[in-house]
């Protein structure tokens, strides 16, 4: 039995973490969320973590509001950065696993038509990607750390408790507007969370070795693609038209591409599955 303690368990992805924990014999999941730790104070880290019994933290905590980050850094190098790299030192001591979850940000895209391995020298075009790269680079200094980068997530607490992710407001705005522009020029993985829970467990079940992995659902789309795929299957009465990133401007900039080669991973525990089947069961288990 390997037991998982979860910061951030409260967050979208920290949810579907115990809702498919629950069903798996090999793994316990161990909350461990603000209202047992609060990141912004580094000093109580140690402290925290030695009254714990625990095999491996999986690190989903992060400030990662990207426009919000852009403006005020502080909070996401506290998070991404600084009690990232306490927890990984303490781990290493302790002869735990570490896992970072960092993302697709940490890439530019800029002159890239092809999937990012996870070789690939890192380029962020924002803060929150800085924040991200540099994390990676100070946790990964520890052997006992292993970074799963993920990207454009969709799962049910980012319906349910954040105001919703990108396929709940694709559907919210058709309903309320008929008529939805979305980008095309940014092309990413979009990827279900209960796909990367699985996926994790799957490489920690494998004993894979320590190291950077890319953690994603197949396949690639532009935001645009994606909504019209998330419209189509919800039968929403909708148009949806392509626009561009310098027409939708936002604070911070995005990669204009930033799709994630999953070879490396598939070798240990096969090819992810599509994000269209991904999607197509995300909106099936929403209805149902
Ligand atoms: N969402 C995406 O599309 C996406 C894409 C690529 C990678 N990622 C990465 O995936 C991971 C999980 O993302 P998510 O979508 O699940 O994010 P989320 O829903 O915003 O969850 C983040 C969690 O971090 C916790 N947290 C933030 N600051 C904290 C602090 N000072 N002390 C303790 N806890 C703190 C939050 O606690 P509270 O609940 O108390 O606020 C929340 O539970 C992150 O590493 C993120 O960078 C996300």
């Amino acid at each position: 039995m390997t037991r998982l303690l979860t910061f951030g368990s409260a967050g979208q992805f920290g949810t579907d973490i115990a809702a498919a924990a629950k069903g798996r014999a090999d793994f316990t999941f161990l909350p461990f969320g603000r209202d047992r730790l609060d990141l912004s104070d580094t000093d109580a880290i140690r402290l925290a973590l030695e009254r714990e019994d625990f095999d491996v933290v999986l690190y989903c905590a992060s400030v990662h509001k990207t426009d919000a980050v852009e403006l005020d850094a502080d909070p996401a190098f506290q998070v991404n950065v600084r009690a990232a790299d306490a927890i990984a030192a303490w781990c290493a001591e302790a002869g735990k696993l570490f896992v970072y979850y960092s993302t697709d940000y940490v890439f530019s895209g800029i002159g890239r038509k092809t999937p990012y391995d996870e070789l690939a020298a890192k380029d962020p075009v924002n803060v929150y990607g800085a924040s991200k790269a540099m994390g990676e680079t100070l946790v990964l200094r520890y052997p006992t750390t292993t970074v799963l980068r993920m990207a454009s997530l969709f799962g049910t607490a980012g319906a349910s408790g954040k105001g919703g992710n990108f396929v709940e407001t694709m559907i919210r705005f058709g309903r309320e507007r008929g008529k939805l522009s979305v980008v095309n020029d940014q092309v990413m993985s979009p990827t279900a969370t209960a796909d990367i829970v699985k996926m994790t467990l799957d490489l920690l079940a494998a004993e894979a070795p320590a190291g950077i992995y890319h953690v994603v659902n197949s396949g690639q789309a532009s935001w645009y693609e994606f909504a019209c795929e998330i419209i189509k299957l919800a039968g929403v009465d909708a148009v949806v038209e392509p626009t561009t990133s310098a027409a939708f401007k936002t604070v911070a900039l995005r990669p204009a591409y930033s799709v994630l080669d999953t070879a490396k991973l598939s070798r240990i525990i096969g090819t992810p599955d599509h994000w269209r089947d991904a999607l197509a069961r995300y909106m099936a288990a929403c209805k149902g």
